[in-house]
This record gives C-alpha cells, structure tokens and sequence, in this order.
C-alpha cells in the first residue's frame, strides 16, 4: 500500500475526515475528502460528522475548525504551518482602533490568530469580505490585517469608509505580483484571462479581468480557455483537475512555503497517532466563536 492508500484506510479506521485548502500540494489535497477555499473548509467542517478533523493548511484554519467544533479532536499535521498575516494584527491594535473609532465595527480577516478574532466583531474571508462589511449599518468599518483586501472592499462599497488595521498589512506571497507582472502577460498571452486574489496590490488587482477567493477562481474558469491565476501556485490542481482543456498559467514563485509544509508522511503519523492536537483556550474560544459563527452565518 502506497502512502495515500494507507491515509484512507486510517481515516476510515480512526473515524477522521481529512479538509485541505486550495494551496496544499497536489498529493495532499488528492489523499483529502474536502478541498476548498477558507470559507468552504470553515463551514464544510462544521457539518461533518466524524468526531476527528485533520486540518491540512496553516494554522488559523485548524484554530477555526477547533473553535467551530470544540467537543471534535482537530489535528493539524504540521503546527509550525503558520501565516505571516495572521501576525500582523495583534488584540491591542484591535483595542487600540476601537478606542479611536468608537462603534465602528471591526471586521477580522479569518488570516489571524483566535486572540485577534475574540476582539472583533466578524470574521470574514475573501469570498465574502464585501458583502458582511456592507451588512453592518455604520459608515465606518475598521478591517484587517490585510490592506489590500480592506482596499478591494472600500471598492465594492464606496459609501463606506474602510480603514485598515495595520495600513499595510499583506501576504508576502501575494504582494510579489506586480503590475509588470500582469502587463507583460497581456503582451505575451493576448487571449487570457486574469483573475487575481484581492490580497494582490490595487494596481495588480485594477489590472486584473476577475478578482476572488480560490473559490470563486474554481468556480469562474469555465468561463474561458486560458487564464492567468494571480495567487498561490497550489491553486493549479484543483484547477486543471476540474478543466483537463483549459491552460492555467500560476508563476512559479508565487509559493506559500507554509501551505506546502505538510507531506504524505506527516499526514501519515498525524493520523496514526493522532497529532497535533489544536487546543483554544476557553476564554477566547468562546469570544472569537461569535465572531467565526457571523462569518459562516452571512455565507450562507
Ligand atoms: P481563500 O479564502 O481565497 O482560499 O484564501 C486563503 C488565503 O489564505 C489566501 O492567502
């Protein structure tokens, strides 16, 4: 038995459901029983019914699913899988910020960390950003930690004020497309269409044909026979798996090294012996569920 077979037969036998992200190498997302973007894993884990969750992505997703489903077992392969934007915005700035823009709501991008979350008062995720910071009647909104994602919602709801939190906090992966980067395709591949991540830069994501989560990337390239995707290389499975005749162009250094740290191996001994186990503490859990619970709740 190869290491996939004997992923499954453990599964099976440790009554475990594997859920990988859009970004996981191919091999891991092919030995998974759920791929998808954040807010599909988010929600998808809450209605499964096994009583184990193995998280194959960074480490604010597991925190999620734990949160989400605290009397499940939810395991992370690898731990140390963190995101760098999820450090970007800690619970003090979250006061902070508060305290200089007394009731305006501050809307969390799931990318950070449960003490963060327990301070805000919704998570969102890329796929529905826009539509839960329109749904709050204030004028204001404090967003973050990613700017560019603040700035692709000012411009979806231009009567409301965004304000992100920190002013230029960003995914390292994503801000390394440039606007260069997209005039130069253009030139070279005059008949694709370009759908980015709204963690790309505004000018990148002016340039930009389609603008979504990897989700919505999935679900639109039906639409053309030759795209350029603009996000995480990882996204090219899912993708040509379901359109074997389109032709995806990903850049070869648009590579989250933290989404490709887990491997079959560690997937292996996560399931055989049941770590890593991802434990909240009561306190925050309990605050940063309401504020994950309104984020699933708006996506449906
Ligand atoms: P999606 O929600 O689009 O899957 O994005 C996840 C992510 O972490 C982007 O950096």
């Amino acid at each position: 038995m190869n290491y996939t077979q004997q992923i499954r037969k453990l599964a099976t036998k440790k009554n475990a459901v594997i859920l990988a992200h859009n970004y996981q190498p191919p091999e891991i997302q092919d030995a998974a029983d759920i791929t998808g973007d954040s807010l599909e894993l988010a929600r998808l884990a809450t209605e499964v019914k096994e009583s184990t969750l193995v998280i194959c992505g960074v480490y604010f997703m597991a925190e999620t699913a734990k949160i989400l489903s605290p009397d499940k077992t939810v395991l992370i392969p690898r731990p140390d899988a963190g995101c760098p934007l999820a450090n970007q915005l800690t619970p003090e700035m979250v006061r902070a910020a508060k305290v200089a823009h007394p009731g305006s709501p501050f809307v969390v991008y799931v990318n950070s960390n449960a003490a963060t979350k327990a301070e805000c008062d919704v998570a969102c995720t890329s796929a529905n950003a826009a539509t839960i910071a329109a749904s709050y009647p204030e004028k204001t909104i404090l967003f973050g930690p990613d700017a560019n994602l603040a700035g692709w919602v000012q411009r979806q709801l231009p009567d409301k004020t965004i304000i992100p939190i920190p002013a230029d906090g960003g995914c390292p992966t994503h801000r390394n497309f440039t606007l260069r980067d997209v005039e130069i395709a253009r030139r070279e591949y005059p008949n694709v269409t370009i759908i980015g991540h709204p963690e790309c830069s505004a000018d990148v994501q002016l340039a930009c044909d389609l603008i979504g989560s990897t989700g919505f990337m999935i679900r639109s390239c039906g639409e053309a026979k030759e795209w350029i995707i603009l996000t995480e290389k990882g996204i090219a499975h899912p993708l040509q798996k379901r359109y074997p005749d389109t032709v995806f162009h990903v850049m070869d250094t648009a590579v989250c090294p933290n989404m490709k740290l887990i491997e079959l191996s560690d997937l292996y001994v996560t399931l055989r012996d049941g770590v890593y186990p991802v434990q909240v503490a009561a306190p925050i859990a309990v605050k940063a569920r309401i504020a994950i619970e309104r984020m699933i709740g708006a996506a449906k």
